[in-house]
C-alpha cells in the first residue's frame, strides 16, 4: 500500500487510493459512516459502508471520534456534494491512534483556544497561516541570496540594549546577568565591515508592557544590514524586499489565502504599485489637515496616529526623518536638519501599522554616549560598539521586519497572535 497525500489523491481523481490523516469531522447511521479526513495537504470525505467492510470493522468505524488518526484505502471519485468535491468509497481502513473526546468544539473563546493552542494548531486556519509564513520566509531567503547577501547569525544573549532598556528581558548568567536579544543589529554592524551585505531572521524578545493586538514578547525579526547604503537606498531596498516576498507568497499560497477569505490577487496588485515615501513632517501635516489630529514635532507616532494616517493609503508607505529626540541612540542626526534623524518606519495598510523599523547608523561616538547615559546605560558595555566607528567606519544602514506583523497583514488577521504558532505576550507564556 503506497500512501499519497489527499491533494495528490484528488488530482488522480479516480481509481484506488490510500491516504492517511486525522478525522476532521464524522457522522453516521447504522449502515454508513461519513468521515472527513484531514492531512497536511487538504481534507476529503470518506464513506465507510457496513456492507463493504463487514460488521466487525464497521463497529470500529462507528466508534471513531474527531482527531483519531486513520489509514484509509478505497476508490476515489468526484462528488459535487462532498466538501472538497471528491469522495473515497472505503474498502479498508485502520485506526492508528484513537482519540478521546476532543475538547475543541465550535464557537469557543479566543482564550480557550490559546489554552489549547497545542491542539488548535491543527485547525485549518492556523495550518494555512503557518504555510503562508513558511512560504514567506523561503521567498525572503531567495530574495537575499539573489541580492548577494550573506546570512549572519548574532548572539541571543547580549550585555547591551538596542531599543531601550525598559523592554529588556533579564537573564541570570552564571553569577552575572545578561539580556535576551532585542535586535540583531549591533552585532550585524560589526560584521558589515567584512561581509558588507548581511541578513538573518531570529527570535527577538521585548518585555512589552502593552497588551495590544500588535505586540508579542517573543517574535521573529528579519533584519538586514549593508555597508555603503544610505537612507534612500535602504528604504528603496526595504520596499523591494517586501514587494518580492508578498508577491511570491501570494502566488504560491493561493489556496491558503482563499481559506482565510483573502484574495491573493489583491496582494499581488499592491506589490506592483508604487509605495510612497513621506517625511514625518508631512505625516503630521496629513494628520492635522485630514484627521484633525494635532501632533507636535517631537512625538513618536502612536498606534492611533499610524492608523489614521494609513486611512489615506492603500499600499504600505515609508515614513522617514522622525524627530531625533525620541529615536534610539544609534540613529544619526540629519546634517541638513539637526532635529531630524536619518531613520524610517514602513507602515502597512488596513490598520496593521509599523512593520519595519530601520535607519542609517550614527558615527558620532560622543552623541551616542550622551544618549545612552541619558537612558542610564553603563557605557562600558558599548565600548566594543564604539570601536566599530574607530577603525575604518563607512556609512551603513539596515532595518528589521517584524515577521508576525507582516504575516498578520497578509493573512488579514486582526491579531498578531494568529501569526505565530505559540504566542508569548505580557499575559501568556503557556503552553
Ligand atoms: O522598530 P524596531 O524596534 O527596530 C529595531 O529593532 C531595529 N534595531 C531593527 C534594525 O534596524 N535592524 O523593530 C523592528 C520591527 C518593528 O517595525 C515591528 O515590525 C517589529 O520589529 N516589532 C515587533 N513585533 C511584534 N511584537 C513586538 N513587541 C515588536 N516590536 C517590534
Ligand atoms: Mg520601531
Amino acid at each position: 500500500m503506497k500512501f499519497t497525500s489527499i491533494q495528490e489523491a484528488m488530482k488522480k481523481g479516480s481509481g484506488k487510493v490510500s491516504v492517511r490523516g486525522w478525522v476532521y469531522r464524522e457522522r453516521g447511521s447504522n449502515k454508513l459512516k461519513f468521515i472527513v479526513l484531514r492531512d497536511s495537504s487538504n481534507i476529503i470525505q470518506c464513506v465507510i459502508s457496513k456492507e463493504d467492510v463487514g460488521e466487525e470493522k464497521f463497529l470500529i468505524a462507528k466508534k471513531v471520534q474527531i482527531e483519531a488518526s486513520m489509514e484509509i484505502t478505497g476508490e476515489i471519485k468526484e462528488d459535487k456534494r462532498a466538501p472538497t468535491g471528491y469522495e473515497i468509497l472505503v474498502s479498508d481502513f485502520a485506526v492508528v491512534g484513537e482519540s478521546d473526546t476532543y475538547p475543541i468544539t465550535k464557537d469557543q473563546s479566543p482564550e480557550f483556544l490559546l489554552d489549547k493552542r497545542h491542539l488548535w494548531i491543527r485547525s485549518r486556519k492556523l495550518t494555512a497561516v503557518m504555510k503562508i509564513r513558511s512560504a514567506y520566509v523561503q521567498a525572503r531567503d531567495e530574495f537575499f541570496r539573489k541580492e548577494g547577501f550573506t546570512r549572519f547569525d548574532a548572539p541571543i544573549l547580549q550585555p547591551n540594549q538596542c531599543e531601550g532598556g525598559s523592554t529588556l528581558f533579564e537573564v541570570k548568567y552564571y553569577k552575572d546577568k545578561t539580556y535576551l536579544a532585542q535586535s540583531w543589529q549591533l552585532y550585524a554592524e560589526a560584521a558589515v565591515f567584512s561581509l558588507e551585505k548581511i541578513y538573518n531572521m531570529s527570535p527577538t524578545f521585548r518585555a512589552e508592557k502593552s497588551k495590544t493586538s500588535r505586540h508579542l514578547s517573543e517574535f521573529w525579526m528579519a533584519e538586514m544590514e549593508a555597508a555603503w547604503f544610505d537612507l534612500t537606498e535602504v528604504t528603496e531596498f526595504a520596499k523591494k524586499e517586501i514587494k518580492y516576498c508578498m508577491k511570491q507568497t501570494a502566488e504560491r499560497c493561493a489556496e491558503e489565502f482563499a481559506l482565510l477569505n483573502r484574495d491573493p490577487k489583491k496582494l499581488i496588485k499592491i506589490s506592483e504599485k508604487k509605495w510612497p515615501t513621506i517625511k514625518y513632517k508631512e505625516a503630521i501635516k496629513i494628520l492635522k489637515e485630514k484627521a484633525k489630529l494635532a501632533i507636535e514635532f517631537g512625538k513618536d507616532l502612536r498606534t492611533i496616529e499610524e492608523d489614521k494616517l494609513m486611512e489615506h493609503f492603500d499600499t504600505p508607505i515609508v515614513v522617514t526623518h522622525y524627530p531625533k529626540e525620541v529615536m534610539a541612540f544609534y540613529k544619526p542626526r540629519d546634517p541638513k536638519n539637526k532635529e531630524e534623524a536619518l531613520c524610517f518606519d514602513m507602515l502597512a495598510p488596513e490598520g496593521h501599522g509599523e512593520i519595519i523599523g530601520g535607519s542609517q547608523r550614527s558615527t558620532d561616538i560622543e552623541e551616542m554616549k550622551k544618549d545612552l547615559k541619558k537612558e542610564g546605560e553603563d557605557i562600558s558595555n558599548y565600548e566594543w560598539y564604539f570601536d566599530l566607528r574607530k577603525y575604518g567606519s563607512v556609512p551603513h544602514s539596515g532595518y528589521g521586519v517584524g515577521i508576525e506583523r507582516v504575516i498578520a497583514w497578509l493573512c488579514g488577521s486582526d491579531n498578531i497572535k494568529d501569526a505565530i504558532p505559540f504566542p508569548r505576550t505580557m499575559l501568556r507564556y503557556k503552553p
